[in-house]
C-alpha cells in the first residue's frame, strides 16, 4: 500500500488452507439446501462446550435472509491475507504470528448502562443464542472487497440479553490485551488495547453479527478468535477481534483508528463511494479472487445494504459523519 503510516484495510488472502474447507463447506450448503427442501427443520445451532481454537466444526443454520449470490472468497483469501496490528503490520502477519494465541478459555466482561452487567463465560454469552451463517460482502477501507461465509449469532441479541438502559446510546468494545501472545501490541503502531464503538441503533440492526467462525468452523486466530464483530455495511476495520469487553455507554467512544488518524477514519466508516478517503478514491474496489488484471468494480452505497441500513443515518451529512 503507498501510505506513510499503517493502514486498515487490505482484506485479502494468500497462504495455504489447512483442510478442505471450501469443499466441505460447499457440501455442507448442498445438505443445507436439500435439508430445506425437504421442510427439515434446522440443523440445530451448538457453540462447541469448552470449545477450542480455530478450526472446530460449528453446527450453524444458514440464514437464507443474509446472503449475498456472489461466490464466496477462498478459505485462503480470507485467512492468510488480512489485518490484526496485534500480530504484525504486514498483511502476511496475522497468520504466520497467531500461534500462540490461546482463544479458550475466554471471558466477556460487561459493563455500563445496563441492568445485567458482569463477566461471562463466551460459551454462557451464546448459550441462548442460535448459530447462524449468514454471507456478507465486506468492503476494506483500501478499496478491496471479499465475501464471506460468517458464522455467528447477531449482536443485538445479544445486547438485549444485557437489558441496556436509556443511557446506553452507544456500546464499546475492547479487544484483549496480551502483549506475550500478541507480539504486535509490543510497538507502538496504535494505541492498545484496539477499541472500536458504534451507536446502539447501529449495534441493533439485524446485520450486525457477533462473529464466533467462518465456513462452519470457530475463527482462526488471524480472524478474531474466538470472538469478533461483524458489520458489513462499515468498512472492515470496524470489524473489531478478540472482543474481551462490551461497554454501554451514553457518550460515543473513542475508536483506535480515529485516535490514530482522525482526518482519515471518522467514527461512522460507513461504506461510502461519494467520499474519498483523503488520499484514494472510494468509487471502486477490486473484488479478491477475481485475478491481478480484473478491472475494478463499482462501490455501493454502505457497501449494498442500503435498505437496511440507511434508515439509520437519515438527515446525517455524511460527508461530515464519515
Ligand atoms: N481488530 C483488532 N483488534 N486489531 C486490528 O488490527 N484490524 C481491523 C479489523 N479489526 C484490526 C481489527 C482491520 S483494519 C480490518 S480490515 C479487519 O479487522 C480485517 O479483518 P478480516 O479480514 O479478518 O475480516
Amino acid at each position: 500500500m503507498l501510505i506513510r503510516r499503517p493502514q486498515p484495510g487490505d482484506c485479502a488472502g494468500i497462504q495455504p488452507s489447512e483442510i478442505t474447507d471450501e469443499q466441505v463447506y460447499l457440501d455442507r450448503r448442498n445438505l443445507l439446501r436439500a435439508a430445506l427442501a425437504m421442510g427439515v427443520a434446522g440443523l440445530g445451532t451448538a457453540w462447541p462446550a469448552g470449545a477450542v481454537s480455530g478450526g472446530a466444526p460449528l453446527n450453524a443454520k444458514r440464514n437464507p435472509a443474509f446472503h449475498v449470490s456472489d461466490p464466496p472468497n477462498s478459505y485462503d483469501d480470507i485467512t492468510t491475507y488480512n489485518n490484526y496490528y496485534e500480530f504484525g503490520t504486514d498483511k502476511s502477519s496475522p497468520a504466520a504470528n497467531s500461534d500462540r494465541f490461546k482463544p479458550t478459555p475466554w471471558t466477556v466482561t460487561v459493563s455500563g448502562a445496563a441492568e445485567r452487567t458482569g463477566k461471562f463465560a463466551l460459551e454462557d454469552l451464546l448459550k441462548p443464542h442460535a448459530l447462524e451463517e449468514r454471507v456478507y460482502r465486506m468492503r476494506c477501507v483500501e478499496a478491496w472487497s471479499l465475501v464471506i461465509p460468517w458464522v455467528g449469532v447477531p449482536l443485538g441479541e445479544v445486547l438485549k440479553t444485557f437489558k441496556p438502559t436509556a443511557n446506553a446510546k452507544y456500546v464499546a468494545f475492547k479487544t484483549v490485551l496480551r502483549p506475550s501472545e500478541m507480539p504486535g501490541q509490543t510497538v507502538n503502531v496504535l494505541q492498545w488495547p484496539y477499541v472500536e464503538g458504534l451507536r446502539i441503533d447501529e449495534a441493533m440492526n439485524p446485520l450486525a453479527l457477533l462473529a464466533v467462525g467462518l465456513y462452519g468452523k470457530t475463527l482462526p486466530n488471524q480472524n478474531g478468535a474466538p470472538l469478533r464483530l461483524v458489520t458489513p455495511w462499515k468498512y472492515g476495520f470496524k470489524g473489531i477481534k478478540s472482543i474481551v469487553e462490551i461497554h454501554f455507554t451514553e457518550k460515543q467512544p473513542p475508536t483506535s483508528w480515529n485516535i490514530s488518524a482522525p482526518d482519515e477514519y471518522g467514527f461512522y466508516a460507513n461504506v461510502n463511494p461519494h467520499v474519498d478517503h483523503p488520499r484514494w478514491s472510494q468509487a471502486r474496489e477490486r473484488k479478491i479472487g477475481s485475478g491481478l488484471f480484473a478491472s475494478k468494480v463499482p462501490t455501493l452505497m454502505f457497501n449494498g445494504y442500503e435498505q437496511e441500513v440507511a434508515g439509520l443515518y437519515r438527515g446525517m451529512d455524511l460527508a461530515k459523519n464519515f
